[in-house]
């Protein structure tokens, strides 16, 4: 079970028509995809390959990246799921080259719009290796999730690779629930415990939107910012999930919370300070799992210091929301992330803007093509 101590409690009143009224609201269905094909790809990739390298960016890579850090153990598992393309970095993708070359490897490769730059440059690269290594045998090594067109579509179409459907009703950000995370995750946790639990996520439609008014209320009160909290590296990335979804769906015509996020108690070693004790902007949102696998107390020792911190920041003038889960779990996961997916449509409603676009992200994408 989740439970929730926000700064206020408000009652729901919100005419859920209004929500109704945008396009892009797939993922309020219940998740009823057929899994026949997922663990048919799943067991092809397992027994040809060591490594699944799954090529996506923004909400085509932080749902699974997220959930997949939280639920793997930090050296030992038992299929590796390694992820490229979410930058640039041609040091990363060197040396994944380099370490790819004695492995059997196949790709994911997710883009909605199937022509990111980033993602083509990548694909790019890495069907190269696999060329490389495989001659021209490789159609059941590149498996391909996309919408109807793009680059990523016309590959499909040439060469026979196995696709998965992006819905057209369901962004980038909001694609959890999808193809699109749903492959990657069947490596190796129980998808169908994660979906279960974010088909009864709508419990929470309620806390959500007292959440989403609670943020509204805190930025006319001047706080701008909404500092995430965990306290375990495996949540750092779900954090990152959440800021896209809140920095996307929000922070559109001069309005919105801008999210960060801190790792504690690492970062009270570095931005303590200045939460505690510095320009009183932000509010924060503590994500904490309390039951984890015990080392000599330090569990117990780190539940001690959730509180003494949320204790200390609020006598320093700075609120916290509290999400909390006993023991983690893939059921209360998958109700969470349908609990973040209404706070973030109800908070930009609030804010006045549409949730489901991402006007500015367009503009330096197009920037980009300009200059390249
Ligand atoms: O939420 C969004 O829509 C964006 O962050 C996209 O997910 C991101 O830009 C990647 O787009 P695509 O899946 O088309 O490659």
């Amino acid at each position: 079970m989740i439970k929730f101590d926000f700064i206020k409690d408000y009652d729901f009143d919100f005419d859920m028509n209004e929500l109704s009224k945008y396009e892009m609201t797939g993922w309020r269905r219940k998740c009823e995809d057929n899994l026949d094909d997922v663990y048919k790809l799943r067991d092809q990739v397992k027994s040809n390959s060591s490594v699944l390298v799954v090529i996506g960016i923004g909400g085509s890579f932080l749902g699974s990246k997220s959930i997949n850090d939280m639920f793997s153990n930090y050296f030992k598992n038992d299929f590796e799921v390694i992820y490229a393309g979410y930058s640039l970095s041609s040091n990363y993708l060197s040396d994944l080259i380099d370490y790819l070359k004695d492995k059997d490897f196949s790709i994911n490769v997710i883009s909605k719009s199937g022509s990111t730059m980033e993602i083509k440059i990548t694909y790019n690269v890495l069907k190269k290796l696999l060329i490389e290594k495989y001659g021209d045998n490789i159609k059941d090594r590149i498996i391909v999730t996309t919408g109807n067109e793009g680059f990523l579509m016309d590959e499909v179409n040439e060469f026979g690779f196995y696709k998965f459907p992006f819905p057209e009703d369901i962004g980038g950000r909001y694609s959890m629930f999808t193809y699109a995370h749903l492959f990657p995750l069947s490596f190796n946790i129980d998808i169908e415990e994660f979906i279960k639990g974010f088909n009864d996520g709508d419990n929470y439609i309620k806390e959500a939107y007292s959440y989403a008014l609670n943020r509204y209320n805190l930025f006319n009160d001047k706080k701008y910012i909404e500092n995430f909290v965990c306290f375990d590296e495996k949540y750092l990335m779900f954090m990152e999930w959440i800021k896209q979804l809140f920095g996307e769906s929000e922070g559109k015509s001069g309005k919105g919370v801008f999210p960060v996020s801190t790792l504690f108690t690492r970062d009270l070693h570095s931005l303590g300070q200045f939460i505690q004790d510095g320009n009183k902007i932000m509010f924060e949102t503590f994500i904490v799992v309390r039951d984890n696998k015990e080392v000599k107390h330090v569990n117990s020792t780190n539940n001690i210091v959730v509180d003494s911190v949320r204790s200390a920041h609020r006598q320093g003038g700075v609120e916290s929301n509290m999400i909390e889960i006993d023991k983690l779990n893939l059921y209360d996961m998958g109700s969470l992330v349908k609990f973040f997916f209404y706070a973030a449509a109800f908070s930009a409603i609030k804010f006045g803007v549409n949730p489901f676009d991402q006007p500015g992200v367009e503009i330096y994408k197009s920037e980009i093509k300009k200059n390249l």
